[in-house]
Parts: C-alpha cells; structure tokens; sequence
C-alpha cells in the first residue's frame, strides 16, 4: 500500500515531511494529519492559521477547523471558536459524535473549554499591529478591508489504505464577526472518500462554497478521472460559469489525491502547496493556471528564502 500527504501552501512543509516520515513506520492517515496541521497551528508567523492568525474587524480571533474520516464518512467541525489552541484537534474529536458534530461560536468555545481542550490567548502582538495597521490603511485610503486567507487543507493516505481530510483557517482578515468561510464546510472546503481519494481548498470562501469544489473534485474522481484531470475540470470549469455569471472570481484553488498516492492540483491564481508520498520526496510547487491546465513547478530557493523573509518582515 501506498502512502502520502498533499497539502496548501508553503505553510504545510515542516508538518508534511515530519509526518510523512511517520507514515512510513505505519503511524495511521488521522494522526499524519492532525499533527502536521497542529504544527502549522502553533506557528506564529503563519497569520492565516490558529495562533497569529489575524483578527476580525473587532480585532478578534476566529477560527474554523474541520475533520472528516474517508473510511467512515464522519466529519467533525468547529467554527468561529476563539481562545483555543488547536482547533483541527476539536475537530477531531467532534467527528467522532453521533450528534453535534458540527459546533460554532461560542458553543464551540464552550466545549473546548470543558472537554479539557488547550486555551490560550491567540491573538500575538505581531497580529495585533497587522490589525491596526490595515485598519489605518482602509480608512485613509477608502479601501476594501478583505485581505488573505490561506487556509491550510491537508489529505492524509496511510499504508492501510484510509484517508482523512482536514482544514484549519482564521478565514478572511478583516471579516464580519462571525463570518464563516468554505473551511469547515463539507464539500466546500474539504472531502475524502478512503475507496476514491479527498480533495481540500483554499481561497475566497464565498466563492468556493457556491460549487462545493472539493467534492465536485472527489465525484469526478469516482467517475474515473485522473485526480488532475478531476480537479482540472472542477475548478476551471467553475472559474468560467462565476466569470460568466459575474464576471469575476475569487481565488479558487484545490489539491487532491486518490488512494494510491496519485495527486492533482488546480488553481486561477498563483499559489503554492506541498506533496510527499511514498516514491516522492516532500517538496514544496508552485502552481499557475495555463488555460485550463495548471502548470506546476518546484519552488526555487530565491522563492523559499524570499518567503520566510516576508513572513517574518519587520513591522513598523
Ligand atoms: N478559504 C478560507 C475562507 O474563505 O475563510
């Protein structure tokens, strides 16, 4: 059996080539996932994912997570939950409920706080000045606040053949409290089936739950289609029906991967994920829509070093 994880972004490469490593010694598809997105989590200076993550437009923290089981269907979700270190392990554990399995606000805050969840503040004080900052630019400039939003989606594949799927996400910075994007949406921000594959997005939420990408993604691998072709045709077709209808579209991008570890990827913007599985080493590409084809590259040294240094950049 083949193993391996594809997942969103940059963000996800210390998490995946831990993890992958583990999956190697049998560790199972749920704890490769849950791991390698808690270290994205607990990174400070990813500020679109748990701790530094930036706030609302009341200058709060709310966060969505989801979990979804592809052996058994469950899925588990927490959104707007603030205060709470690891929302992809309340998910976790939510997915395992008969019932309630899907919590918002502060009835997800709630129970975190008494099933013993870590708590901790989550907004640092480098999201904090982000915060402030934007807010200076948007009134003296008469902008539109909605900034970044790139939420970490992971698929998970283990030697036994299950797969999981999970996403962890701070959602569009600057939102309405209370705001829910596509993350802890089944179908929009995240599928898996173990017998098929999983598929998970990111971008503009608004738009991504109008198609429900991800499990367009995984039907269309059921119907037999490669999982780039799959994904090809979700996304670039969608692209064109939003262009069509309103002559626009958010940023809409998605990775998947089917049970033998084959993968595929789509985007209409530039963006970046990562892939490691049993033949392939972790590494982190580049990809750009070409028509509607993806083109995908490894991510160059200069593009690595250049990203760390706009993470961390120094704030005035
Ligand atoms: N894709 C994350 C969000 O829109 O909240």
């Amino acid at each position: 059996m083949s193993f391996g994880m594809i997942a969103t972004w940059r963000m996800a490469y210390e998490g995946v080539v831990k993890m992958t490593a583990e999956l190697a010694k049998g560790v199972t598809a749920n704890q490769a996932l849950v791991e390698a997105i808690k270290m994205v989590e607990d990174y400070p200076y990813y500020k679109s994912v748990g701790f530094g993550g930036l706030p609302n437009e009341e200058g709060q923290l709310e966060l969505d997570a989801a979990f979804m089981d592809g052996d058994t269907l469950d899925i588990g979700a927490v959104a707007g939950i603030q205060e709470t270190k690891n929302p992809i392990v309340v998910a976790e554990a939510l997915s395992h409920e008969r019932f309630n399995s899907f919590l918002v606000g502060l009835g997800a805050t709630k129970y975190a706080k008494e099933q013993g969840f870590e708590q901790q503040e989550m907004v640092t004080e480098r999201a904090k000045r982000l915060w402030e900052l934007r807010l200076e630019e948007v009134q003296k400039n008469n902008l539109s606040p909605y900034d970044g939003h790139d939420t970490v989606g992971m698929i998970s594949l283990d030697q036994a053949g299950k797969m999981v799927a999970g996403t962890s996400s701070s959602g569009l910075f600057m939102k309405k409290r209370g705001r829910v994007g596509d993350s802890p949406l089944s179908g929009s921000g995240f599928y898996v089936d173990s017998q098929i594959g999983g598929a998970t997005a990111t971008g503009l939420g608004e738009d991504l739950m109008k198609g429900c990408l991800s499990y367009e993604t995984v039907r269309l691998m059921g119907e037999g289609l490669s999982p780039q072709a799959a994904v090809d045709q979700a996304v670039y077709r969608f692209n064109d029906k939003l262009v069509e209808r309103k002559s626009k579209a958010g940023a809409l991008s998605l990775v998947c991967m089917n049970p033998q570890g084959q993968w595929g990827i789509a985007t209409n913007v530039e963006f970046s994920f990562v892939v490691a599985t049993e033949t392939e080493a972790p590494e982190v590409y580049i990809a750009r829509p070409e028509g509607n084809r993806t083109e995908i590259v490894v991510a160059t040294k200069e593009w690595l070093k250049a990203y760390d240094l706009r993470i961390k950049k120094p704030l005035s």
